[in-house]
């Protein structure tokens, strides 16, 4: 039994898909989540950027005697796991990259795979290199779309506006006939109905954080790290700019108050 918290962070709401799926399928655990909303978007900085505030949101996540930490974050998960991983070796880190490869290549029928992300997680090649190592066949249709995390951020889940973007950006992916389609950022779930209904029903969406909250439920299970035991503490939300406006639309998402329990630090200090 191990009571300690799963942390988890996101440039901004996107990494709540994460925290929906573990209140859903590990109602014992606790979490401490924390979105960078300071800073976001992630996905149109640099590497370098990218590197520095994934090691600062891990620092502070570390803080809190976590038992693992997942980066809900496409971008931190292409562009900085191997390196964050190699720093801290003591802690298990998880990114949402090849849980999502693996799901994908298993749910292709037509070995047509449609794959957005922000610029720099498509920049980085992290979910085609992956789908290349299990199977050099398969067809990848691309592109980022970097007004679909700034959509998510002001509340626009399924309006008409994010309608007209979705299908701006989604139209040749669409013609080319993709069976499958990786929501490569972790906002992008958030947009997740306005999608489906643009792609069609014949078309898998597939949902990054809900993959990698599977691959924990075979790692929860196998090294025993169980929680239990809530308390009022069970989900602590830490962000780096307004948290009014997060517990707002991020509790639209989770489809709980979150009122109350969502506090500002100054990330750059860790
Ligand atoms: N939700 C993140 C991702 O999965 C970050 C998006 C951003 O901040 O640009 O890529």
């Amino acid at each position: 039994m191990d009571n300690r918290p799963i942390g988890v962070f996101d440039s901004g709401l996107g990494g709540l898909t994460a925290v929906k799926q573990i209140m859903e399928k590990f109602p014992d655990e606790s979490v401490v989540y924390f979105g960078d909303t300071g800073r976001v978007p992630y996905g149109t900085r640099s590497p370098e950027t990218i590197l520095r505030y994934t090691r600062d949101d891990i620092n502070f996540i570390r803080g809190f005697d976590v038992k693992m930490i997942i980066i809900a974050c496409g971008t931190a998960s292409s562009v900085s796991l191997p390196t964050v991983k190699y720093e801290n070796e003591g802690i298990p880190i998880t990114g949402v990259v090849d849980a999502t490869v693996y799901k994908a290549v298993r749910k292709t029928k037509n070995k047509k795979i449609g794959i957005i992300g922000t610029t720099g997680t498509i920049k980085s090649h992290s979910y085609d290199d992956g789908i290349a190592a299990y199977d050099s066949a398969i067809k990848i249709y691309k592109r980022d779309c970097p007004l679909f995390v700034p959509l998510v951020e002001n509340g626009h889940f399924d309006t008409p506006v994010a309608r007209l973007v979705i299908e701006e950006y989604l139209e040749d992916i669409k013609a080319a006939g993709v069976d499958t389609l990786i929501l490569g950022c972790t906002h992008y779930p958030l947009l997740k109905k306005a999608i489906g209904e643009y792609m069609g029903a014949h078309v898998t969406l597939i949902d990054p954080c809900a993959e990698v909250v599977e691959y924990l439920k075979k790692k929860l299970g196998r090294d025993m790290l169980h929680g239990a035991d809530r308390d009022a503490e069970q989900y602590r939300y830490f962000v780096s700019d307004d948290p009014a406006g997060f517990a707002e639309r991020g509790g639209i998402f989770l489809e709980r108050e979150i009122n109350g329990q969502v506090e500002k630090i100054d990330i750059e200090k860790y």
